[in-house]
This record gives C-alpha cells, structure tokens and sequence, in this order.
C-alpha cells in the first residue's frame, strides 16, 4: 500500500494546496474528506493561479481522478461555480471528478443560520458558508445526503420535514424570514441533474483502488487546531481535520493510512476568532502579513500572525500521528533580524508543555520563546537543502527538534518549484 495523508498542523492555511499539488504527480487518486467551502486552498503554476474549496487540489494535474468523500459537507452551487471556474481555466474534471453520495449537502438556511448566530454575542468569526450548522444537521440526524437529492420523492419528503425545523429557528430565535420550499425544491432539482454525473459510492471506489496499490493521497481541509476534538474549541470548525477524519470522511479502515505528513508554516497565523498566544501586536505582523499575502484565500479576511509555537505543533503530531513535517514559507521570514519560536507557555507562574484543553486557560497563557537570529538572505531561489543559509538550517533543525518528527519539505515561494526535498519518498 501507499496511501498518503496530508494534514494541515496550525490554523489552517498552512499551504495544503500547494503541497498536495506538488505530490499529485505520484497519486493516481486525490481525495478530500472533511470540511466544504469554508476551504481554500492555493496552487501557484507559473503565473497561472487556482483557488480551490472543494474540489481536491490534484485535480490541476492532468488526467488525476479526485474524489469528494462523504464526510464533506457540499453546497451544490459552490461546486458547481468551481467546475466551471476549472473548465473556464482549461481543466476538464469530466470523468475525473466523483462525488460521495453519502456527502451531506449544505443549504441556503444553513449559510443564514450561520450568519445569524454570527451576530449574536460570542461570535467563533466562521467563514459564514452554513458549514457548522449542515454538521449539526448531520449529528441530529435531519441532514439531507447525496444520495437523497438524487431521488426526487425521497429528498421531497425529507426537504419538507428539515425545512420546517430550520425555518422555525430561524423564525422563532433568530427572528429572520424562513425559506420557501417550492423555490428550493426546484433549485435543488436542477443541481441534482447537474451533479448526477459525478455521484457514486467513493468508499467503493477508493477501497478498490488501495486494494490494486494505486498511490492515493488524502487532502485534509483546514488544521488540527480547527478540529472539532483538538483543536481550541468553541473557535473551530465543525468537523475533524485531524488525520482520524480521513478515514471517516472517505470510508477507508485506519490500516489503510501509511503515512501522514502534517503541514505548517514557518511561523502561524489565524484568520478568524479564537485565542492565539504567539501573536504579533507589533508593526511585525503587518510586515509579515504583506509579505506573506496573509489574507484569506476564502474570505479575503486579513490573517492574524504569530512566531512558530513548537507546543501547538507537537500537539498536533501526536493526535494526527504525523510522522513528518513540511515546512512552508520559510522565504517570508528572509529579512527578519530575529525570529522567535515558542517552546512552552507559561500559565500562573508555571511552565506548561502541552496544549492546554481548555481554552480560558489557553486565553491566559504567556509564551516562552527562544530567540534565533535571522538569516538576513534570500532563499527564494534555494534548490537544495545544503545551499540553505546556515542559520536557517538551525531554525529548521530546532523546528525538527522541538516537534520530535523529521521535515521532509521545505517550501521557499509560493510555485510549485519553489521547494526543497528532503525526502524523495512521501508515500511509504
Ligand atoms: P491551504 O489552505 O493550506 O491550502 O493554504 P492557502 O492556500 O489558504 O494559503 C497559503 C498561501 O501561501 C497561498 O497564497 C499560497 O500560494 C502561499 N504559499 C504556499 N507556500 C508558500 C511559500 O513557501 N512561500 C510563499 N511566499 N507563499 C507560499
Ligand atoms: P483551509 O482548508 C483557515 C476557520 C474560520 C473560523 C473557524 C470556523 O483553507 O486551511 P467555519 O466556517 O469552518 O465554521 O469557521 O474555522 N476556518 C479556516 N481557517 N483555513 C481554513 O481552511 C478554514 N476553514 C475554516 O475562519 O475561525
Ligand atoms: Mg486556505
């Protein structure tokens, strides 16, 4: 087997779509198994860009087979935008692209739900798509799946019913016009037309895949700190980006996964609310954040910054069983005189090394940093490891060390040349 699961390991936004890219020349298959369109991930070819939310990042490579697992959360119109928005780019997903009938689908009331409980106090700042409130419809069992819109009787049946519930709340607590059903009935008809297509059993799919040894990679959407479980909850997404979702979300055993790579940034950075120890108050963050284009690929939100917290990522090594890391963006930090990494934090005068699970005491944690002076060089250009500045090579080497797993990619630019291999041998 070589199957590959690649998991963001901050906040998200870690440079996922590049990297799953850069490695979908080896897969025969690129799947997606959590989160929707509150994604976005970039890949840079030149001067040519893609932004995707949903459709797996491996889809830019030509003739690759990209699956939507079931445990996405699609909004038809979304994914149909970006169908076109591919086609429109000179990517046909034609016979290439399969989509879960057991996806659950995300709704015009779940956006406005979202939207409204954005407004009330002790906001999570989400990404407003409706992606928490489709799970929820999820988990309390009056979601409405693929496979339901593909039958006009049964998902008429089932609209009426999760329609009643969903306008009332919207209705009753958040005193907002509810939805009229024939409209949506109808919307959804013609997506279902549209979509059949592309709908198929992708647990089926992708186990008989794996079974012929055929390389598949496994792309997770946001970081283990947006997860459900791990990361700083109430401010995270609604589903489990950690490595454990991937097998859930596509319907594959645990023994299927022979590697996980986490992803993370050089340094951190977080768009949305939610605490954030290593955060930069100074002029620094706007430095780095327009250096680094620190705006949301989703929302065109600016991205909080912060230096490299080791806690977080050991965190996330261990609840997503990472056994190695790419590094990426290391270039954003080439003019800094110094740069700090965090290596515990301190609470109430005593020294926390782990993650802490509760978040008001997340809130109140000071970070404990090392200083590490900056290289001061270029390394846009770098191809080599060894041709690294050597002060670099000490940042990364105590990124390596604190985190307890080897690197195994850095990535110096935004293109999918701009990178730097240390290991020839991701998928076993
Ligand atoms: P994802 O959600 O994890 O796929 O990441 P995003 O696409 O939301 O954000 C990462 C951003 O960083 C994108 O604009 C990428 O083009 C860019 N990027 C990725 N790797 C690098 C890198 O090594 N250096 C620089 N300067 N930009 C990068
Ligand atoms: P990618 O895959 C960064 C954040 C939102 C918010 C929280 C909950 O591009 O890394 P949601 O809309 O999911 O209910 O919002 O999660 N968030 C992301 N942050 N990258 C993402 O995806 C994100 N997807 C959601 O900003 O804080
Ligand atoms: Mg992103």
């Amino acid at each position: 087997m070589s199957n590959l699961c690649v998991v963001g390991a901050q906040w998200g936004d870690e440079g996922k779509g590049k990297v799953i890219h850069f490695l979908s020349r080896e897969a025969e298959y690129i799947c997606r198994y959590q989160g929707g369109n509150n994604a976005g991930h970039t890949v840079v070819i030149g001067e040519d860009k893609f932004v995707l939310h949903l459709v797996p990042s491996g889809i830019i490579y030509p003739g690759k087979k990209c699956i939507i697992g079931n445990g996405v959360v699609i909004n038809p119109q979304a994914l149909l935008d970006e169908i076109k928005y591919l086609r429109e780019k000179g990517v046909d997903v034609t016979g290439r692209l399969f989509i879960s009938d057991m996806a659950h689908l995300i709704f015009p009331y779940h956006s406005m739900l979202d939207e409204a409980k954005e407004r009330r106090k002790g906001k999570i700042g989400t990404t407003k798509r409706g992606i928490g409130p489709a799970y929820m419809d999820k988990v309390d069992r009056v979601g409405i799946r693929v496979c339901d819109l593909m039958d006009k009787d049964i998902f008429a049946h089932k609209l009426k019913d999760t329609l009643t519930m969903r306008n009332a709340l919207l209705e009753k607590v958040y005193q907002r016009p509810g939805l009229k059903y024939k409209d949506l009935y109808l919307k959804y008809c013609d997506y279902a037309e549209q979509l059949r297509p592309y709908v198929t059993n992708t647990s089926i799919m992708v186990n008989e895949v794996m079974k012929k040894n055929k390389k598949v990679l496994l792309e997770g959407a946001q970081g283990v700190l947006l997860d459900v479980d791990f990361g700083t909850y109430p401010y995270v997404t609604s589903s489990n980006p950690s490595a454990g979702g991937a097998c859930v979300g596509l319907g594959i055993g645990p023994n299927k996964i022979d590697k996980i790579l986490g992803i993370i940034k050089a340094y951190v950075t977080r768009v949305g609310d939610g605490p954030f120890p290593t955060r930069l108050t100074s002029s620094l963050e706007e430095k780095i954040r327009e250096k680094g284009a620190e705006y949301g690929a989703t929302t065109k939100r600016p991205r909080r910054v912060g230096w490299f917290d080791a806690v977080m990522v050991k965190h996330s090594v261990r609840v997503s069983g990472i056994d190695s890391l790419a590094v990426m963006k290391l270039d954003v930090l080439d003019d800094l005189d110094k740069i700090k990494i965090c290596t515990g934090y301190k609470y109430k005068n005593k020294i926390i090394n782990e993650y802490p699970s509760q978040t008001v005491i997340l809130e109140e944690c000071k970070p404990c940093y090392e200083e590490w002076e900056g290289w001061k060089t270029s390394t846009v250009k770098i191809k080599k490891y060894q041709d690294l500045p050597s002060k670099a090579k000490k940042y990364l080497s105590r990124i390596k060390q604190l985190a307890g797993v080897p690197l195994s990619l850095i990535s110096v630019g935004a293109d999918k040349d701009a990178t730097i291999l240390l290991n020839k041998n991701f998928f076993k």
